[in-house]
């Protein structure tokens, strides 16, 4: 009979339970089973606490008590940004197993300390880099490796934020602040840092980075807008308006997941929506935020094989989704979330396409185009059967290294930053 593996989950946010323990439970109950949950906010603890059958003496709200000592087999850190290496290595004092969010951290100090204490302690570490397991980014790698577009040249990588999603997550959001949580390049990016380097088949030697935050800034406020858009004369017309976002879209989706992040009542009516919208960031006026994080940034990179990559980060896109081109000496591979295809492009020869629905990706709405799914899934032989550590820690680290450094090459104006080795 398999083993059932426990789980400890401290963050119960949208990826810590919404995800990752959603999946546990519903998808994989003979694989994983909840036992502990620790979070700051109690209505959370109740509500995934009575979805997992977690016991109330098994819901923590203080990370001090939580961390006293060893509650599972797993942890799960689905913390924010700057939490995840003091809880990564706490986690591994105590003999846990990890999987843990990304971005790990954005200091070079403390992905040495990550290694140190997995070295030391010896507990296993993966990394919430989704898009490794996902189908259509597989296939993509498996042509790749097939070598049908012969030698790799180049990568050509858009991430498209989407104009609404920028407004939420890095403008009002949990990220529109660097000094809170990670640069952007870190906090969005260090997925497609994670694949280029991944996909290129070599570490990243150089990097040169340029971008600004051009857009959201107090300057660019249309005439006569108020600092809350619930009370300004464009509200109906701003293509940022908070009741846009978070009321229109929910009245055509009652399940909305933004609205659904910035309200926590449920059920969830109109009136506790505009409640939350007067007294909390995300009803703030897309131009009068204390945001910094950049609304564009373009990275070049040189690899050590000789292959080159560019990573385009753009907030003003009018759809989500990444676009990957691979060009090779016989031909190109294009990967496009939005249009959800993969397609080889063979100089002098027959294209052939896949759709993600053929490839296993899923129903869209299914995260990161079945990444978070596959992930839970490959997570359990990960850590049973020694199945393959797509993305260990020590495969992690080097995304990180990369970001870092393009942050450090932005902030001085775009020089070439060599990406350090630890
Ligand atoms: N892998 C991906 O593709 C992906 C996608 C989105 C977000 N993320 C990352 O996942 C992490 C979580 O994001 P989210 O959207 O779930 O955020 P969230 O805000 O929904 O969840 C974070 C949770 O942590 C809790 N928390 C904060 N401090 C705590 C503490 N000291 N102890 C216990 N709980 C605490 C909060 O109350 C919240 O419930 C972030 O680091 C984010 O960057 C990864």
């Amino acid at each position: 009979m398999k083993k059932q593996l426990t789980v400890a989950i401290i963050g119960c946010g949208d990826r810590g339970c919404g995800v990752y323990g959603r999946l546990m439970h519903d998808s994989f109950p003979e694989e994983y089973k909840t036992v502990a949950l620790c979070d700051v906010q109690d209505f959370k603890l109740a509500r995934y606490g009575e979805a997992f059958g977690v016991p109330e003496e098994s819901r923590f709200s203080d990370e001090k008590v939580f961390f006293e000592k060893k509650r599972a087999d797993l942890l799960v850190i689905g913390t924010q940004d700057r939490d995840h290496y003091r809880m990564t290595v706490k986690g591994l004092s105590l003999g846990y197993d990890i999987l843990v969010e990304k971005p790990l951290t954005a200091s070079r100090k403390e992905c040495k300390g990550l290694l140190a204490a997995q070295k030391k302690y010896g507990g296993k570490v993966f990394v919430g880099h989704v898009l490794r397991y996902a189908p259509a980014f597989r296939k993509a790698e498996e042509l790749l490796a097939s070598g049908v577009i012969g030698k790799l040249i180049a990568i050509d990588a858009l991430e498209q934020v989407w104009f609404a999603h920028m407004a939420h997550s890095f403008v009002r959001g949990n990220w529109r602040r660097s000094d809170e949580t990670a640069p952007m390049i870190l906090a969005k990016c260090c997925h497609d840092l994670d694949l280029l380097q991944y996909y290129a088949g070599s570490k990243c030697k150089l990097v040169s980075s340029v971008g600004e935050l051009s857009w959201f800034k107090p300057e660019n406020a249309p005439a006569g807008a108020t600092d809350r858009c619930l009370d300004c004369p464009h509200v109906d017309t701003c293509p940022y308006s908070a009741k846009w976002l978070y009321i229109d879209h929910w009245k055509r989706n009652p399940v909305y997941p933004f609205t659904m992040t910035v309200c926590p009542a449920r059920p969830l009516t109109e009136e506790a929506i505009r409640e939350a919208l007067r007294e909390t960031n995300y009803g703030r006026c897309a131009y009068a935020c204390d945001n910094n994080v950049v609304d564009h940034q373009m990275t070049v990179m040189t690899f050590e094989n000789g292959v080159t990559g560019s990573l385009t980060m753009m907030a003003f896109t009018e759809t989500g989704g990444r676009i990957y081109k691979f060009h090779g000496s016989l031909g190109e591979i294009i990967l496009d979330e939005e249009k959800r295809y993969v397609e080889l492009k063979l100089f002098s020869k027959e294209n052939t396409k896949w759709e993600f629905d053929e490839l296993g990706a899923g129903d869209p709405s299914v995260g990161h185009g079945g990444g978070d799914y596959h992930l839970v899934k490959e997570l359990y032989e990960m850590l049973t059967e020694n199945g393959e550590e797509r993305s260990s820690l020590k495969n992690s680290i080097e995304s990180h290294l990369m970001g870092i450094a393009a942050e450090e090459s932005r902030r001085a104006g775009g020089n070439a930053v060599k990406v350090h080795r630890l």
